[in-house]
């Protein structure tokens, strides 16, 4: 099993760079390792640990805690069968056992050649086209039998690779920076934020001090 490349392991050097706390980085580290392999192996795991200063066990809490961080192997395409309320109506059910027979495995296996992972899914926002199917998170509405076979067929034979690319790809373009922060100015800017709100106490303390003075003379006068 693999860590991050080379290359990727730059990559997350100058994620964690972007951050004013490396633990902020966890989440987008595994992005960038699951985009990798299609999975967080434990090797990445144990590499965003080091990365981020946490230990590998609070790595792997939080990639299991998100459905759409892996820390088991997923096939090339991960198969989602909507079966909420609109979606059962629709015959999420049936369309799930034909999935089943079709792909060769149970709900929550993935097929021997590594290609297609079967996992229920709960609603996936595209209740007006049901059942609905998610592969990699791209959607397919109203599917039937015979429509679900030709989209498994074309994702088989690569014809789908631009519009489904491989298990863990989040972006066609990934970004190459971000917004870098320099650490003078954020200080400068919360130092200028306290002063302001320290003006604008001592402001309200003041007016509160000359109402309480103005309505002590005016009871003295009357
Ligand atoms: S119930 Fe299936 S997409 Fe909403």
């Amino acid at each position: 099993m693999a860590g991050l490349t080379t290359e990727n392991l730059a990559k997350a050097r100058e994620t964690v760079a972007l951050y004013p706390q490396a633990r902020s980085a966890l989440i987008p580290l595994c992005h960038l390792a699951q985009s990798q392999e299609g999975w967080l192996t434990p090797e990445a795991i144990v590499q965003i640990a080091e990365l981020v200063g946490v230990s590998a066990a609070e790595v792997k809490g939080t990639a299991s805690f998100y459905d759409m961080l892996h820390t088991e192997p997923v096939g090339k395409y991960l198969v989602g069968v909507c079966t909420n309320i609109a979606c059962m109506l629709g015959g999420a059910y049936e369309l799930l056992e034909h999935a089943e027979n079709r792909l060769g495995v149970r709900c929550g296996q993935t097929t021997p050649d590594g290609k297609f992972t079967l996992e229920e899914m709960e609603c996936l926002a595209g209740c007006d086209g049901t059942p609905c199917v998610a592969v990699n998170y791209r959607f397919f509405l109203g599917l039937d039998n015979g429509s679900f076979d030709r989209l498994v067929d074309d994702l088989d034979s690569g014809k789908l690779e631009a519009q489904v690319p491989a298990h863990g790809t989040l972006s066609r373009v990934p970004r190459q920076g971000g917004l870098r922060t320099d650490g003078q100015e954020v200080l400068a800017e919360r130092a200028a934020s306290d002063q302001a709100i320290a003006a604008r106490k001592a402001a309200a303390e003041k007016a509160a001090a000359e109402a309480a003075e103005a309505a002590e003379n005016s009871e003295k006068k009357s």
